[in-house]
This record gives structure tokens, C-alpha cells and sequence, in this order.
């Protein structure tokens, strides 16, 4: 590797800087207040687990399987780089056993192996939720309902929410065989691959983008077909919840998700603001039987992760990218550096009162400044020259319209305020 490549960032990830990452900022934030809003709080967990966590027995997915970043520490620990943040919150609900329900929250970075296109990233970043302990189909609403909310927040329109159940622990493996079975004959024309998956988990068929298999997967048996009269009773609650809400919804029984740890309801918001392979803003579903793989007690989860990266790009796309927050005074040294502190302690005060507010440094013309002033995207700048100091008062100018007008320094935090006021009802 050249000198120059060794100093970019490594293939299939980014930076976020200002002022894209403002737009992130209030992502997070709006994200945040919903979540507790519903009664989530903030779970943390490491960037790294032992590769068991999100191997167990039996977790055949691309994402376990072929993308994730494995390492081994100085003292000989197996681990992965998180690959995703369910694993992980149960693993950390199965390591301190909180009293249930448990409801979290969480914002992280993911890694996968992939094909870095746009959309899709070595490392992403989700927003998500967990909740565990609770079997009620109240709780799929209400997590589907928090994520449905979040979008409209943000003005993320025209997605569409496809629904599922994979059934509950007892219907499953019936399932499963009679995809096997469906598949099996085929397996001599389609090839190795194909082979390989049936026998390793039929799902994972399903979910394939081979276009030379799309004829048996269409011809497939449903998962719906084979639930059982509890499964099918949880799901029907699932959806007349959501109905009541006014949440609208598409059947999609070929919603399988890319994680062997699903039972009952899945789900996934698709949007046509991204390009088809990475339409996906956002998805999820129970996984009843994960914290027992864990060595925990049984315990229902349901969760679901949303890509920040997409949600952006759907956002820019719509035309509804938010600007992220900005200063909310400039200010302006008028005195030439001679003032001594004078303009320092005004950029502090205002600070201290709660406003946002950004300067130029060093000693640098009033011209300058004033351009500067412009450029940082604050409503209002605050001008300290001499005849201010001497009348002790400084020159207040909208940005936008150019009006100037002097203000007592002592009532400059009311004049801020009322002005903010005016302008955010
Ligand atoms: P997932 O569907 O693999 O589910 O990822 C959730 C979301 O993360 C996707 O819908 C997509 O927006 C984003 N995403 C995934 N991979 C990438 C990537 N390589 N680049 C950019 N964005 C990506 C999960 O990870 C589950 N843990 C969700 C869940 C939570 N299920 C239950 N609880």
C-alpha cells in the first residue's frame, strides 16, 4: 500500500464531519426523545464481544458467517468486531439479569465484510431498540409504532411496512423441513451454493438474491400457512393493533430477515428513496429463544436496528435532509484586539445563558469577520466596536435581512430571547 492510501480511510467507510454531521445529530436526538418517550432507556454496550455471542449453535447467516471481522487479542480471546447490536443487548440483559420487562435504546457502529456500494458500508451505524421479557403482541405494536413515529418525525414518507411471522419454536422446524424437502429435488440444477444453504438452513434460501432461483422460492411453501393457533393468534393481535393505530401495513410472506434468531412477528420499513438492493431503512422481530442460546433463562425480545447512513441518504433524497443545529450569535470584534477581555467575557456570557454562539479569532479585520459572521449560518450577529463600549451597548444585526439596530449591553439576553421567541412560536 502507497504512503497516500495508508492515510485515507480503509474501503467501505466513512467520516462524518460538519456540517453533514449536524444533520446526524438531530437524528440521534430526535431518536432519543422518542425512545424515552416510550419508556426506553440507553444501553452501552462494548464494540467488540467473544465471537460466541453472535455465532451460537446454528446462526448460518452471511452476516455471522462470511462478513464478520474476526480478531484474536494479545492474550489468545476469540472475538468479533459487533456486527449488530441484538446479540450484543442480550448478551448484556443475560450477563446482569435487570428485572424484566427490560426496554433499551441504543446508537452504534456495526461492521460487516461487504460489498461497499452506496448504501451499504463496512461500518454502519443503526439506532435501535430491545425489549425483553414481555411476550405480548402489545409490545410488537408498540415497537413497530415507535419506529413508524420516528420516520414521520424526521418527514422519512412513503415507506412501506412489510410484516411476518416466522411462528413460534414448535412450528418452525416443520417449516423448515418442508422448505428442505421443496428444495432438495432442485438442488442438482441450481448448484453448490443452493446445496450448501438448504442444508444448512432453507431460510437463508429465501432471503437469496439469485435471480436463477427466484422460480422454486416463488413456488416455496408460506411460513403462514404453517403457524401454529398460538403464533397465529399472536400475529392476528400483532395487526389489529396496528390497525388500530392507523398503522398501515403489507403482508409479506416471504419476509424472512437475515438472522436465524427470529420467531413470530418480523418486519422491515422498504423505501423507494433508496436504490432496490439497499431499500431497507430499517427492520426487526421477536426472537424468543435467543437469551436461552445464551445460557440465560427463556425470555421473549423484540427489537429492531435503523441504518443511519440510509435513513440520511432517504432524507436527501425526499428533499427533507434537515440542517443540523447551528450557532445562534456571532460574534463580532469591533475593537480591533484592544478591547482586552472585553469581547471574550460577551461571547462567554451569552454562552453561560444558554445561547450558541461562535467568533472569530485573532486579530482579524471587521471586513473579515463580518464575511465570516455570514458564512457560520447564525440568524444574528453581535457587534462590539468603541461607540458601543463608550455608550455601553453593542450593534445588533439580523443576518438575514441586514437591519442593524444598538441594543443596551444589559438587555441583550432579552433582546435575544424575545427575538427567538418571535421567530419559534
Ligand atoms: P439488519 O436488517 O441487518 O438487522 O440491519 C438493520 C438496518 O441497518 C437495515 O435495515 C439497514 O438500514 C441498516 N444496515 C444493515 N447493514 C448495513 C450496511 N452494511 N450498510 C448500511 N446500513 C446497513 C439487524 O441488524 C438486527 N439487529 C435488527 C434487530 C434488532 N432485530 C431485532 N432487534
Amino acid at each position: 500500500m502507497s504512503r497516500t492510501d495508508a492515510f485515507r480511510a480503509p474501503k467501505g467507510v466513512h467520516d462524518v464531519l460538519p456540517p453533514e454531521s449536524g444533520q446526524w445529530e438531530e437524528i440521534v436526538a430526535v431518536f432519543a426523545a422518542r425512545a424515552r418517550r416510550y419508556g426506553y432507556g440507553l444501553a452501552i454496550t462494548p464494540i467488540f464481544e467473544h465471537r460466541e455471542v453472535f455465532e451460537r449453535v446454528g446462526e448460518h447467516t452471511d452476516v455471522v458467517s462470511k462478513e464478520m471481522y474476526e480478531l484474536t487479542d494479545k492474550g489468545g480471546r476469540r472475538l468479533a468486531l459487533r456486527p449488530e447490536g441484538t446479540a450484543s443487548v442480550v448478551r448484556a440483559y443475560v450477563q446482569h439479569r435487570p428485572v424484566p420487562p427490560w426496554k433499551v435504546w441504543y446508537v452504534a457502529p456495526n461492521f460487516r465484510y461487504e460489498r461497499a456500494q452506496k448504501g451499504r458500508y463496512r461500518q454502519h451505524w443503526q439506532l435501535g431498540v430491545e425489549a425483553l421479557g414481555v411476550d405480548d403482541p402489545d409490545v410488537d405494536v408498540e415497537v413497530i409504532a415507535l419506529l413508524a413515529g420516528f420516520y414521520d418525525d424526521l418527514g422519512l414518507r412513503g415507506s412501506r411496512l412489510l410484516l411476518n411471522s416466522m411462528g413460534d419454536a414448535e412450528a418452525l422446524p416443520a417449516y423448515v423441513e418442508a422448505l428442505r424437502s421443496h428444495f432438495e429435488p432442485h438442488g442438482a440444477e441450481l448448484g453448490e451454493e443452493f446445496r450448501a444453504r438448504v442444508a444448512a438452513n432453507p431460510l437463508r434460501v429465501l432471503d437469496a438474491k439469485v435471480e436463477a432461483w427466484q422460480d422454486v422460492i416463488d413456488s416455496a411453501p408460506q411460513l403462514i400457512e404453517h403457524l401454529s393457533d398460538p403464533a397465529a393468534a399472536h400475529f392476528e393481535a400483532v395487526q389489529e393493533g396496528l390497525r388500530d393505530l392507523g398503522i398501515h401495513f403489507e403482508l409479506a410472506p416471504r419476509l424472512v430477515r437475515g438472522f436465524d434468531y427470529y420467531t413470530s412477528t418480523t418486519f422491515e420499513f422498504q423505501t423507494d428513496a433508496l436504490e432496490a438492493a439497499q431499500s431497507a431503512v430499517g427492520g426487526g422481530g421477536r426472537y424468543d429463544g435467543l437469551a436461552e442460546q445464551m445460557g440465560g433463562p427463556p425470555t421473549a425480545g423484540i427489537g429492531f436496528g435503523t441504518g443511519l447512513e440510509r435513513i440520511v441518504l432517504a432524507l436527501d433524497a425526499l428533499g427533507s435532509g434537515r440542517a443540523g443545529p447551528r450557532s445562534e450569535v456571532f460574534v463580532v470584534d469591533g475593537l480591533g484586539g484592544e478591547g482586552g477581555t472585553t469581547v471574550g467575557s460577551l461571547v462567554e456570557t451569552l454562552r453561560r445563558d444558554g445561547f450558541a454562539v461562535d467568533r472569530a479569532y485573532g486579530r482579524r479585520s471587521v471586513k473579515a469577520q463580518w464575511k465570516a459572521a455570514d458564512r457560520s449560518g447564525a440568524p444574528v450577529a453581535v457587534m462590539l466596536g468603541r461607540d458601543e463600549v463608550a455608550r455601553d451597548a453593542v450593534a445588533v444585526k439580523d443576518l438575514g435581512t441586514g437591519e442593524q439596530v444598538e441594543v443596551p449591553r444589559h438587555g441583550l439576553v432579552a433582546w435575544l430571547v424575545a427575538r427567538k421567541d418571535r421567530r419559534e412560536p
